[in-house]
């Protein structure tokens, strides 16, 4: 079921379109207005493959949290910055699936995601979920949502996809070496993140210029496709595990690679990093 037909003024802003409800979209979600329907379709006139990309951020993050929860390295905490709204095998879903005592914390600033995600999202005395702006790492480590994880413990922060939905000014290297300093020894520094691939591809980069300005000039008014070396600098200093930052069909993939990913899939990396 959808949201049209919410009472106006109450609840998520619908003048403009929310990030959490279009990225649910490319996911195949149905809660969404009208505005959300403007952003998605003008992204899919660029490209025809979004939602192979929401459908391998998705994939990517639970490989992640697979490996992370499981028997090889058993963290039994997850903080999940940006979670979006709930959908198929959310992050506490998997890593209590591999590790039932994990402790997940999810957190968004999205009003959509607040009323209608939270009651989802805490289905269980392990998950909680926090509103706050991931731009401000003191404020949001101090939510009692997020002070309920044991900071003398390993933990998993998970930034997927979110950090390209932050401008240069609010300078995101720099929060994100505040997140880094904050996490205990052994933790790990998961990010997914919108790429331009400069000269490395260059028919990606000029579709990575073309879709960053459909997304700035949308009512969402947010975007940005960052170089390898500026995403590099998002893990504040931590070092890149195995195999690095790549493209996300290439982070530890389940099996060999039975399709070639479309352009559009190519361009985001990910890469997971470990405090020593
Ligand atoms: C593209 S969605 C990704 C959702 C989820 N991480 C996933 O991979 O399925 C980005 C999410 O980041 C959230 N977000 C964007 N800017 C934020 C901010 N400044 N503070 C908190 N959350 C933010 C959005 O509301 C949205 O839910």
């Amino acid at each position: 079921m959808g949201f049209e037909g919410g009472a106006a003024g109450v609840g998520p802003d619908t003048s403009k379109a929310s990030i959490a409800r279009v990225y649910d979209m490319f996911l195949g979600g149905k809660d969404n207005f009208a505005v959300d329907r403007e952003v998605y379709e003008a992204i899919q006139a660029v490209s025809p493959h979004g939602d192979d990309v929401a459908k391998s951020i998705r994939r990517w993050l639970i490989r992640v949290v697979r490996h992370l929860a499981g028997f090889e390295v058993g963290i039994g905490q997850f903080l999940d910055i940006g979670s979006g709204l709930p959908t198929v095998d959310n992050t506490h879903e998997v890593a209590q699936r591999h590790n039932p005592d994990a402790t997940v914390v999810y957190v968004d600033n999205d009003a959509t995601v607040a009323a209608y995600g939270r009651a989802l999202m805490e289905e269980n005395d392990h998950t909680h979920f926090a509103t706050s702006d991931l731009r401000d790492p003191a404020a949001l480590l101090a939510t009692p949502q997020v002070a309920k994880l044991d900071f003398s413990q390993p933990m998993v922060l998970i930034q997927c996809a979110t950090l390209h939905h932050v401008d240069d000014d609010a300078d995101p290297a720099a929060f994100m070496r505040r997140y880094a300093d904050a996490l205990p020894s052994g933790s790990y520094l998961a990010i997914s993140h919108w790429w331009d691939p400069r000269e490395e591809l260059p028919e990606g980069h000029r579709m990575a210029r073309e879709l960053e300005q459909r997304w700035r000039e949308s009512s969402m008014a947010t975007g940005r496709y960052r170089t390898r070396e500026e995403i590099t600098e998002l893990f504040g200093g931590l070092e890149l595990v195995e195999p690095g930052l790549v493209e996300l069909n290439d982070w530890w993939p389940d099996g060999p690679g039975m399709r070639e990913p479309s352009l559009v899939e190519r361009l985001i990396l990910g890469g997971v990093a470990y405090k020593p």
